[in-house]
């Protein structure tokens, strides 16, 4: 009789345990992180809105993590090896690369990481010069202005585009110098397309250990970029009618299969909605007399919206 209820009891520890693990670690942290955040500036909330990038969720929640144990351990005496948050982004044009790193930005600032979590967006011309010693200075300017904040080198793999006269070089050397100077103060993110990423991440021996997060921008499903559609729509306070549902579906699907143009993702549905918005404004002051008007019509983006080349 004994070892039968002792092995109930098993079976129910288990059970317990398993409930336990079972339940998503992610939701359990993100409604941690979500309370000890409540009063900072919104990023997290900012970033849990955007569709889709699982990825770049779960790693912002482990992050949250680690930097709590890291806390943990401190409280207790115990040595936390310092660590560095440089990253890479490798995606196409229009999944997400900027508006994630402006986030970053902020989140980082309300964890406590960086002082200012502002962004500093700059791109090949920005930072090669002229001659010998000009890319290195302009560097450096541009980490001053990117201290406390996110330093975010756009189509990075540009930077090796000449081979080892070009003075892309000097920029890398320059960064990689002050990556070991400013620890604390600044993240670095280096975006572009993946392929190119990689190849440039190869070229420099430097490179890889010093930026560890990797983190992928997959392309957007159809559903997913109708979420995009229907959200940006809201947040400017319009919707999208049944029809023009319709239509933008077959305008993206059309889109993306058309090889010719690289397709830019949320960016060209940002444009498409732009320009909707406008053809609205259009079709509703012709159609605008005197007196009063209905809201809806204020609001409604219809397919002949959509439909000007
Ligand atoms: N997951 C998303 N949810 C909502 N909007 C998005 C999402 N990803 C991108 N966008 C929007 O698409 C546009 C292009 O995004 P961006 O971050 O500039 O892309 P990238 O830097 O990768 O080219 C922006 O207007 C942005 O707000
Ligand atoms: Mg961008």
């Amino acid at each position: 009789m004994k070892s039968t209820s002792q092995a109930a009891n098993q079976i129910k520890v288990v059970f317990n345990n398993e409930k336990i693990l079972s339940q998503p670690r992610e939701k359990i942290i993100s409604t941690r992180m979500e309370k000890s955040l409540e009063h900072e500036s919104g990023a997290l909330k900012e970033l849990e809105c955007l569709v889709g990038l699982d990825g770049v969720k779960k790693l912002v929640y482990e992050i949250y993590a680690f930097l709590t144990i890291r806390k943990l351990r401190e409280g207790q005496g115990l040595h936390n090896a310092p660590h560095m948050f440089h990253m890479v982004f490798k995606g196409n044009p229009g999944t997400g690369k900027t508006t994630v790193a402006r986030i970053f930005g902020k989140l980082f600032k309300d964890m406590g990481i960086l002082e200012k979590g502002h962004l500093i967006e700059v791109e090949r011309a920005d930072l090669v010069g002229e001659y010998i010693g000009h890319t290195a200075s302009r560097t450096r300017d541009i980490i001053k202005k990117a201290l406390g904040g996110v330093l975010f080198i756009d189509e990075a793999y540009s930077l090796v585009r000449g081979g080892e006269k070009d003075f892309g070089k000097e920029c890398i050397d320059t960064l990689i110098k002050s990556l070991e100077d400013n620890r604390k103060q600044l993240i670095v993110i280096l975006a572009g397309y993946n392929d190119e990423m990689d190849y440039f991440l190869a070229s420099n021996p430097g490179l890889p250990s010093r930026f560890p997060i990797k983190l992928e921008f997959p392309d957007y499903t159809i559903p997913q970029l109708l979420d995009i559609a229907n959200g940006m729509c809201q947040e400017q306070a319009y919707y999208l009618a049944q029809d023009s549902r319709n239509l933008v579906r077959r305008l993206l699907i059309r889109e993306m299969e058309d090889g010719l143009n690289h397709f830019s993702n949320a960016r060209y549905v940002r444009n498409m909605i732009e320009k909707a918005i406008r053809q609205h404004a259009i079709r509703v002051v012709t159609e605008y007399t005197a007196g009063e008007i209905d809201k809806n019509l204020l609001m409604e983006l219809r397919a002949e919206d959509f439909n000007v080349q």
